[in-house]
């Protein structure tokens, strides 16, 4: 299959990437600035991946990028959604700028590039989008609204994608990580601006959120990225694939408890 992975810097898209092409794949590797390319060369040294400029908020970059990989294919078969980012803080104090970046990368740039994938995947009836979304695509907790509203958002765009793309064959699934040792969470973390202000109405509540997040246990990202690979060739695949440390115990709760439960665990962890 001819395979275009976002966000393949590092993290899951990087794996993703190198974990596709081990599987077979011709893996076209986009990257938000083409000069960071170093690691992934270095991972997927001697395996079919092409590192492509494509920093998917640039409408020029996406289609440029779509129409080199039909070029030289002739073809595409899969879409990994996978580049995001996560500018935690709370929802009054994050600003208007921040989360429209943030959908911009998460949601916007996701349904753009599917555009300008799915005439080539209806006219071949057949492929597949894999989104990367996030346990809080499904649940969302406090210090995070605005990075859920995004995964929330790409999770109800998925689903009706899905139900739209059937008739033609074309597969569509949402992966649903949750907490895993990748960049995000080191050189890509970021906060709102008006975070970590003490005289804050929230600061309290941030540092008691950020103490349950310093004992978080993190899954391994591998795992991820041989989801993903396992997706591409899944005849029929579900819609949803939640996975990572806790995931059970969050999946379960969120399918088979009120909401007002959840909302004492919850309120039981973060302590406000
Ligand atoms: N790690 C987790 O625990 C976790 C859990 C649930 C979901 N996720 C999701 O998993 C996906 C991958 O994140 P990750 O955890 O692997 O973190 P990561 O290591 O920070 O990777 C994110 C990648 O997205 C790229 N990116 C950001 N903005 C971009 C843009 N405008 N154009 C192209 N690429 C862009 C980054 O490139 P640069 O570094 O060059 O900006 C980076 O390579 C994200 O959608 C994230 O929301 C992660």
């Amino acid at each position: 299959m001819i395979v275009l992975v976002t966000g393949a810097r590092s993290g899951f898209g990087l794996l993703i990437a190198v974990a596709a092409a081990r599987a077979g794949h011709r893996v076209y590797a986009g990257l938000r600035d083409l000069e960071t390319r170093g690691e992934l060369e270095a991972a997927a040294a001697g395996l079919p991946v092409t590192p492509i400029q494509l920093d998917v908020v640039d409408p020029d970059q996406r289609r440029a990028a779509i129409d080199r990989i039909i070029a030289e294919e002739g073809r595409i078969d899969a879409l990994v959604n996978n580049a995001g980012i996560a500018i935690a803080g709370f929802l009054e104090e994050l600003s208007s700028e921040e989360l429209r970046r943030m959908m911009e990368v998460n949601l916007f740039a996701a349904w753009e590039l599917t555009r300008l994938c799915l005439p080539h995947l209806r006219r071949q009836r057949s492929g597949a989008i894999v989104n990367v979304s996030s346990m809080a695509g499904r649940s969302a907790l406090p210090g995070l609204g605005g990075y859920a509203a995004t995964k929330w958002a790409l999770e109800g765009m998925s689903e009706a994608l899905r139900h739209e793309m059937r008739p033609f064959g074309v597969r569509v699934a949402v992966v649903e990580p949750g907490p895993y040792a990748t960049d995000i969470f080191g050189r890509n973390r970021q906060t709102a601006g008006a975070s970590g202000d003490q005289a804050s109405p929230y600061a309290a509540m941030a540092a008691k959120v950020e103490a349950v997040f310093s004992g978080t246990k993190f899954g391994d990202p591998q795992e991820v990225a041989e989801l993903v690979v396992r997706l591409l060739d899944e005849p029929k695949p579900g819609l949803r694939y939640p996975l990572g440390p806790n995931v059970r115990a969050r999946t379960w709760m969120r399918r088979i408890l009120p909401f007002r439960v959840e909302e004492r665990v919850v309120k039981k962890i973060v302590g406000f």
